[in-house]
């Protein structure tokens, strides 16, 4: 079984933290997305794992950041996209990494709570069962897909089941939804998912749709199975969503204190804070974390908060918000809610005469107390 990570895409729906960076190498609790998914991976025992990137684009920050795979004892390839044309189309330029090997596929910017292991295991328990010629429900599956409830499942590809409970029909972003369950950005394979690839056409948007590729092993009589997911999923391509993210993930938090704590300062519930960080007179109520490096003076941190390293806050009060590494808030009660790229600067300069002074790049979006 091998990997296949899709880490390219346009990310617009993550402006403008995504004109200067991957949407797949924003940290959740300090960690990059893709992190998370490498791990998944590799604890389901997959030791060989593509990783798409776009060319030109995103794809020199990605191999930058991951590497070769030896942090994880594993063996990266990258496999260049020259433009964002599909999910199939990703499997279709993957072929000589692929091969003829069954594959999960798994989209750089999907965060699963469980365990992937346990969907690997099924997969290879379904395959090595001995087909029977006839019985559909008995034939090897081509595929298997995760569902996921979800309110606007018009956002998403979704799955029809019939009356037996089996996958019948797939559609992508339909805007009449045949059920709530949408495809979770995990998938596992087989070889024939090649000759599905190859045979699609591209839809609306432009794209090879992998769900048209799903459909299409359907429509050949191939078996799809799927599972339902019980714990959470979440596709982290939009602020409110990355911020939600952020809270599940900061719940499972171990909490360790490896920076420096003045006596004035306090530390509430589930915290880290990270090596070479500072409090001076501040407090910081978790579940949070606070980055290397990172100094707080008379601040408050508040729950579900990540603060990237290399920051500085004076006299600030930041809660339930993402702060990417080396910014800076001074003087400003309070910032919730919030996502703040690398470097970004939110100050009160105490500069007369008083105004909101800014410097936005595209895209981008504040909302004024
Ligand atoms: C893609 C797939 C969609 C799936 C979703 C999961 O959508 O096309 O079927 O439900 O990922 O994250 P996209 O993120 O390309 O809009």
């Amino acid at each position: 079984m091998k990997g296949l990570v899709l880490s390219g895409g346009a990310g617009t729906r993550l402006r403008p933290i995504t004109h200067t960076s991957a949407k797949q190498l924003v940290p959740i609790a300090n960690k990059p997305i893709i992190f998370y998914v490498v791990e998944q991976l590799v604890g389901a025992g997959i030791t060989e794992i593509g990783i798409v990137i776009s060319e030109g684009d995103t794809g020199d920050e990605i191999t930058a950041a991951v590497g070769d795979g030896s942090k994880w004892d594993v063996h990266i390839t990258y496999i260049p996209q020259d433009a964002p044309l599909g999910l199939a189309h990703c499997v279709l330029i993957s072929h000589a990494f692929l091969g003829d090997d069954d594959f999960v596929m798994y989209l750089g910017d999907n965060m699963l709570q469980q365990d992937l292991r346990q969907f690997v295991e099924r997969f290879e328990t379904e395959r090595s069962r001995p087909p029977t010629l006839g019985e559909r429900d008995r034939v090897t599956p081509a595929a298997q897909i995760l569902l996921a409830h979800v309110s606007d499942p018009r956002q998403f590809g979704v799955a029809e089941l019939d009356a037996d409970g089996d996958v019948v029909r797939l559609v992508e972003k339909p805007q009449q939804p045949p059920s709530d369950l949408a495809l979770a950005g995990v998938y596992l394979f087989d070889r024939r998912i090649n000759d599905a690839v190859r045979s699609i056409e591209p839809s609306a948007r432009g794209e090879l749709e992998i769900t048209d590729a799903i459909q299409w092993l359907l429509d050949h009589d191939l078996r799809v199975v799927h599972e339902v997911l019980e714990g959470w999923w979440i596709d982290t391509g939009k602020k409110d969503p990355l911020l939600h993210c952020n809270r599940l993930v900061l719940d499972m938090l171990v909490p360790r204190t490896d920076g420096h704590v003045d006596e004035q300062s306090r530390v509430e519930g589930r915290v880290v804070i990270e090596d070479g960080a500072e409090l001076v007179n501040s407090v910081v109520r978790g579940p949070a974390i606070i980055g290397s490096r990172t100094r707080l003076v008379d601040t408050y941190v508040g729950p579900y908060t990540s603060i990237g390293p290399d920051c500085q806050l004076i006299d600030a009060e930041v809660e339930h918000s993402v702060v990417l590494a080396s910014s800076t808030i001074n003087g400003v009660h309070r910032i919730q809610d919030s996502l703040l790229g690398r470097e970004s600067e939110v100050v009160r300069s105490g500069i007369r005469p008083g105004a909101t002074r800014l410097m936005l790049g595209d895209h981008s979006r504040v909302d004024l107390e």
